[in-house]
């Protein structure tokens, strides 16, 4: 986890680097530096801290510099200090590295190093690379970095800058993310394409063991074998504004606005007039799909909330039996996968979270196809699997995820339709299309008419130090995505419990006015949710209520209710999340917490 940018060209190198930073913060952000060449000099800058406090020790003499890298970092070995922060430097200070992800064998790769005689000043894994380039260099940069890369093990993209030169960055990618922008002359490197879209959207998305030299008059791409490599650009279309506030308060906010356009998108050409879905990624034949006999759902976080919902919705609409998993468990618990009988349904906002990728490189071993649900094209998740659904969120810049989350469910349902029509069993599906078109009004309607609600609401939740949220069918995994949100953002201790499960333990916590969020969408548990609700007021609960429109009986037992469109019960997960992530949006902001950067969380969780 960590953001690292480069640059070369003909502009002044820090205003670059620092601008390319200040997008990828996201990617963690306790502490930052830069390296630049000027007058054949190496110089470093860095600090702990968010990228203002590396901005106030920049001084104005860096302004001739016209090369440089980049790193904002979340640490993984080695506390947040000064001098764990990158650029990492050899002895000589000659050479400086950039990296993401994690060195595995950095212990006995250091050990060598020392008994060579190399002085380390970090208790980073990173370092090993500095000093490896050091030990590797006989004149010619790029051959040392093609000698280390054998070496070591592990996840990297890195970036190499020397002033031995001044002319050249060597780049090289394996497990994190690596992007490269072209414009003329100048060159940008960068972990995630917002960084480079001010200057260009010619990119080279670099693969698993690629090796780039840059130089002022171009690009040289190389395999892990050293052999020359003519790589495809791609054309980014995202603009800009997508990746910035767009006049919000919190990037949280902006996306969670965001989120009709998103759903809208994420439908645009799926749903034909004839009932047909159209998956542009996903070319399973029809007896591929009859042959499935599991769905194996695995993901992290609020991405395998949105799988749990998908559980629920593939098995009641296909009758095919699906296990869900977090990856973490997953890639270590030996599932038992059918050979080519198994889909395994790896869903991921990033495309790079380590767990869910070593998970999905799990299933395909043990013989299941693959499909990703994933929101970055070219990502690691989506160039490894068989088969990909993109959500078209755009840009989540928010540690919390929100659109993510409801374009990965929506997909789930895409997903769900065409299976169906390719088992022959899908006299639902028509039905289903229909809504699906509805979903994009529902969801601006709940904006416009709850947002007011859910901040005024939320000044009941600010006082306390617990909240509980409960739920039965398909709303138990809502209330666990509300409960994380909550948690998240305002760092409030939320739980989420299976509202059946109350009377077996949780019931015990709930004192006069704690809050209790009841979920009651699912029309044959209506009643049973009802008694749960009673249940809790009965210990002295402040229940606020969420349920559609027309089931008027809850309001006689909760506290609040708020009522929400009338969509078909299956359908209740996207719109019901909604006013739950206003809430904790709301209480967050009220506690004073830093909505979009969360204490010790970072958006995309790149190491194990
Ligand atoms: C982190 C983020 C979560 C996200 C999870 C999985 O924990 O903070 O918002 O749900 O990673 O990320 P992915 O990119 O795989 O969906």
């Amino acid at each position: 986890m960590c953001g690292i940018v480069g640059y070369m060209g003909e502009k002044p190198a820090v205003p670059i680097l620092i601008n390319g930073l200040e997008k990828l913060e996201y990617r963690g952000y306790d502490s930052a530096g830069i390296a630049v060449i000027q007058d054949s000099n190496l110089i470093i800058e860095k600090s702990v801290g968010k990228l203002d406090s590396l901005k106030g020790r920049l001084k104005d003499n860096l302004t001739s510099a016209r090369a440089g890298i980049g790193h904002t970092r979340w640490a993984t070995h080695g506390r947040p200090s000064d001098v764990n922060s990158h650029p990492h430097q050899d002895c000589s200070g000659k050479f400086a590295v950039v990296h993401n992800g994690i060195i595995e064998n950095y212990q006995e790769l250091r050990q060598q190093l020392v008994d060579n005689g190399h002085r380390f000043v970090s208790e980073t894994d990173t370092e090993v690379l500095a000093h490896l380039v050091e030990e590797f260099y006989e004149g010619d940069l790029l051959q040392a970095v093609f000698k280390m890369l054998p070496v070591i093990r592990g996840s990297y993209a890195l970036v190499v800058a020397s002033a031995h030169h001044p002319e050249e960055l060597v780049a090289a990618r394996q497990d994190s993310p690596l992007i490269i922008g072209l414009d003329g002359n100048n060159t940008y490197l960068a972990s995630d394409i917002p960084a480079i879209l001010p200057y260009t959207r010619t990119t080279y998305v670099l693969e698993n063991g690629e090796v780039v030299s840059i130089n002022p008059q171009g690009v040289n791409i190389y395999n892990a074998d050293g052999t020359p490599k003519n790589k495809e650009v791609f054309h980014v279309d995202w603009d800009l504004e997508a990746a910035e506030k767009g006049g919000y308060e919190h990037f949280m906010l902006k996306e969670i606005h965001e989120q009709p356009r998103a759903l809208r998108d994420t439908l645009k050409g799926r749903l034909k007039d004839n009932g047909q879905v159209h998956l542009e990624g996903v070319n399973l034949t029809q007896e591929e799909a009859n042959d499935l006999e599991k769905i194996a759902i695995i993901a992290c976080g609020t991405a395998h909330y949105a799988g749990m919902v998908g559980k629920y919705i593939l098995e009641k609409f296909l009758r095919l039996p699906v296990e869900d998993d977090v990856a973490s468990e997953f890639r270590y618990r030996e599932p038992i996968l059918n050979k080519n009988h198994t889909l395994g349904l790896v869903i991921s906002q990033s495309g790079e979270t380590a767990d869910t990728l070593a998970s999905l490189r799990e299933a395909k071993k043990a013989g299941a196809t693959v499909l990703a649900i994933t929101n970055v094209v070219g990502s690691s998740v989506a160039r490894e699997s068989d088969h990909v659904i993109y959500t078209w969120a755009g840009p989540e810049i928010a540690v919390a995820s929100t659109k993510a989350y409801v374009t990965q469910v929506l997909t789930q349902y895409l997903l769900a339709m065409y299976l169906g029509k390719k088992r022959g069993n899908a006299s639902w599906a028509n039905e289903m299309g229909k809504k699906l078109k509805l979903l994009p009004d529902y969801v601006k309607e709940v904006l416009i008419r709850l947002e007011p609600e859910m901040r005024r609401l939320a000044g009941h939740i600010v006082p306390h130090e617990h909240a509980f949220f409960i739920g039965r069918g398909l709303d138990y995994p809502v209330s666990l995505e509300g409960a994380l949100k909550l948690k998240e953002i305002s760092y409030l201790h939320a739980e989420a419990y299976a509202a059946g499960e109350l009377k077996h333990g949780t019931l015990a916590l709930i004192e006069d006015g704690t809050p209790v969020i009841a979920l009651a969408t699912q029309t044959e548990l209506f009643e049973k949710m009802l008694s749960n609700i009673k249940e809790v007021k009965a210990r002295g609960a402040w229940v606020l209520a969420l349920t559609q429109e027309g089931n008027t009986a809850v309001a006689k037992e909760a506290d609040e209710v708020l009522y929400l469109p009338p969509v078909p019960d299956w359908l209740a997960p996207i719109v019901t999340v909604v006013p739950l992530q206003l809430l904790a949006y709301y209480t967050a902001v009220a506690r004073g917490c830093d909505v979009d950067k969360p204490r010790n969380l970072a958006k995309s969780v790149t190491v194990e």
